[in-house]
């Protein structure tokens, strides 16, 4: 088990989105929480502002392949794999790569070389045998759910790639970053400081690696 940036090689503003410009509101996040159009590709106040593949993913997939020493034709799940932008890139490097997401929007408006790949689902009831992959990654997904839906998906993920998982999620290090997260957050039900998010990790009896992803 090791923390590890495997998104080190994104661009700084795709990780820490910027403080939304108006203030958020029940709404907001009511629409933001359906993963659908708004949330995707509508007005930044209801999520991305607009969700496109302009390949700042293909490090990353370079970087994971080296991280978990994965050879072509190796098996990766990606959960909560939106429109699937990971995916495309693992498959360009040789990776029998796959993904899964609650949002029906985001598979609908998925990269055209992956169809087929793709497949509605949530992280915390994964439809695949113990061990299937080879890799299985989470990145910014299960903190969308509440704290024991937490659990279960990271069970799920250890299920699923026994000390091979990757889990990134929404944390702070000081009280100052937090009320900045608390300030934007939309749709992450569960959030907390490292040691917490380790305690779930622990009572899941995960072995695999994780980040953090910290705005300020
Ligand atoms: C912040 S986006 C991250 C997308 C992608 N992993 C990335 O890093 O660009 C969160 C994704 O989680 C999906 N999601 C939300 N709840 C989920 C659940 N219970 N199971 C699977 N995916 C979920 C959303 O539809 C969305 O695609």
């Amino acid at each position: 088990m090791a923390e590890v940036d495997l998104l080190r090689s994104l661009p700084q503003g795709r990780r820490n989105v910027q403080a939304r410009e108006t203030a958020k509101t029940d709404e907001h996040i009511r629409i933001s929480r359906e993963y659908g159009e708004m949330y995707f590709d509508g007005p930044r106040e209801y999520g991305y502002g607009g969700y496109r593949y302009d390949g700042r993913w293909r490090p990353v997939a370079r970087d994971i392949v080296e991280h978990f020493g994965l050879k072509p034709g190796d098996k990766v799940l990606d959960v909560g794999c939106a429109k699937g932008f990971l995916v495309k890139d693992l498959v360009a490097v040789g990776i029998d790569a796959y993904g899964i997401d609650v949002s029906k929007y985001a598979l609908m408006n998925c990269e055209p070389e992956i169809i087929g790949r793709l497949q509605i689902g949530s992280c915390d009831d994964l439809p695949f045998p113990d061990r299937s992959f080879d890799a299985v990654l989470a990145i910014n997904t299960i903190h969308n759910l509440d704290r024991a839906g937490c659990v279960r998906a990271v069970r799920e993920i250890e299920r699923l790639a026994p000390g091979k998982g990757f889990i990134q999620v929404d944390s702070y290090r000081t009280p100052e970053q937090k009320a900045i997260f608390e300030s934007w957050v939309l749709t992450a039900r569960f959030h907390d400081y490292p040691d917490g998010w380790l305690k779930v990790f622990d009572e899941a009896g995960y072995t695999g690696d994780w980040y953090w992803t910290i705005i300020g």
